[in-house]
């Protein structure tokens, strides 16, 4: 049951990106309503066992990256565990890479034995620096928490720290130089995301969006930006910042797509695989590892008819195009 994870339109896949759980200490206003979304079931939430038997057939088959998601991932109260096992696993190129995207709160208390357990990075989700803002935005006071965390990655040695903050129209647009500023001055990569359509309101209106030329333009006032080559499958096309080394990032995936060179398998918590944020079909490997007259190769299998029936992009734009019915929190971003 070995090969390769090609799809029909050649794409070999190596990263798997793994939600560890559904639920999450913030409220942004692009992710959830202030009440919450139902929150999946405990009883179909993949054990930890679970989740390293389906990663471990994963790497086995190709994966060399896993990034773990949320929700919030810090919220798993076995995270710790969680990335010890799963650096420890290995495939025909090696031990797996594992990193995580998280809100940060949680860093002043995990970054250290995160990084002891083998965490290679994090990736920091912060759309503003202003306390008004972050309230509005996350619906919690929590900047101060967020910044510490932030402080807790880069001591913890878990490099490069990564920024995230998707570009909102009259909430932070204005704010494009002075991240980047925050980011160059402490060694961290600033990123501006696109808005994508998986807010829980289902209100995404793509004339509304703030796009990589209105990013490029605001950064391009302050800041003498060249090109870095060699973007890979990465979803960010990166610049150097005023000469270098620091860089900054857009990730533009609704007016620059990047599903051609998509390497990504996705894992959410109640154990479904899914080709595409935007997949309206999931594979069920909750059902095969939860039968137990089925084996390793079953999950593989799993695998494979996942990305059977991978499309060759989003297709945010085409008529046909519909969000997925899965909230932001529960796919994992
Ligand atoms: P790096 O490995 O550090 O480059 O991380 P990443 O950018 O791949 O992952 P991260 O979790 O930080 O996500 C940043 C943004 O990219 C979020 O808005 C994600 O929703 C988005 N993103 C991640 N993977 C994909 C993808 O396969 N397709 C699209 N369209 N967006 C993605
Ligand atoms: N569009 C783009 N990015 C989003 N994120 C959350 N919702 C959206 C959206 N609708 C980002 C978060 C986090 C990452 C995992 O996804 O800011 O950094
Ligand atoms: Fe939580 Fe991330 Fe959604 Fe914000 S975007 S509510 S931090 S899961």
């Amino acid at each position: 049951s070995e090969g390769p994870l090609v799809d029909r339109f050649g794409r070999p896949h190596h990263d798997l990106r793994i939600s560890l759980t559904d639920r999450c200490s913030l409220r942004c206003t692009y992710c959830m309503p202030a009440e919450g979304v139902p929150w999946l079931a405990r009883s179909t939430m993949l054990s930890t066992d679970e989740i390293v038997r389906v990663a471990r057939v994963g790497v086995e088959l190709g994966i060399t990256e896993i990034r773990l998601t949320g929700g919030e991932p810090l919220l798993r109260v076995d995270v710790v565990d969680v990335v010890r096992r799963l650096t420890a696993l290995t495939g025909p190129h090696g031990s797996a890479e594992v990193s995580l995207t998280t809100n940060a709160l949680r860093l002043p208390a995990l970054a250290s034995p995160l990084r002891d357990a083998g965490l290679s990075r994090v990736n920091v989700s912060l759309d503003t620096l202003d306390r008004g803002k972050f309230i509005e935005l996350t619906r919690r006071d929590k900047l101060v928490e967020t910044l510490a965390g932030l402080a807790a990655a880069d001591a913890a040695g878990l490099h490069p720290v990564k920024i995230n903050a998707v570009a909102m129209r009259g909430v932070n647009d204005d704010e494009v130089v002075a991240l980047t500023r925050f980011a160059v001055d402490r060694g961290y990569q600033m990123r501006f995301i696109e808005q994508m359509p998986l807010d829980g309101g289902h209100t995404w209106d793509r004339t509304q969006m703030v796009t990589q030329g209105e990013i490029l333009d605001r950064l391009t006032s302050a800041f003498t930006l060249t090109e870095v080559p060699g973007r890979g499958a990465a979803p960010a096309e990166l610049w150097y910042v005023d000469g270098g080394p620091q860089t900054v990032g857009v990730i533009a995936s609704v007016t620059a797509p990047f599903c051609a060179a998509c390497d990504r398998l996705r894992l959410t918590a109640d154990g479904q695989l899914r080709a595409c944020l935007f997949a309206q079909d999931e594979v069920d490997v909750r059902a095969v590892v939860r039968d137990e007259a089925l084996d390793d190769g079953a999950v593989a299998d799993a695998f494979r008819r996942c990305l059977a029936g991978k499309k060759a992009g989003h297709g945010i734009g085409e008529p046909t195009f519909r969000q997925p019915d899965r909230p932001m929190s529960a796919i994992g971003g």
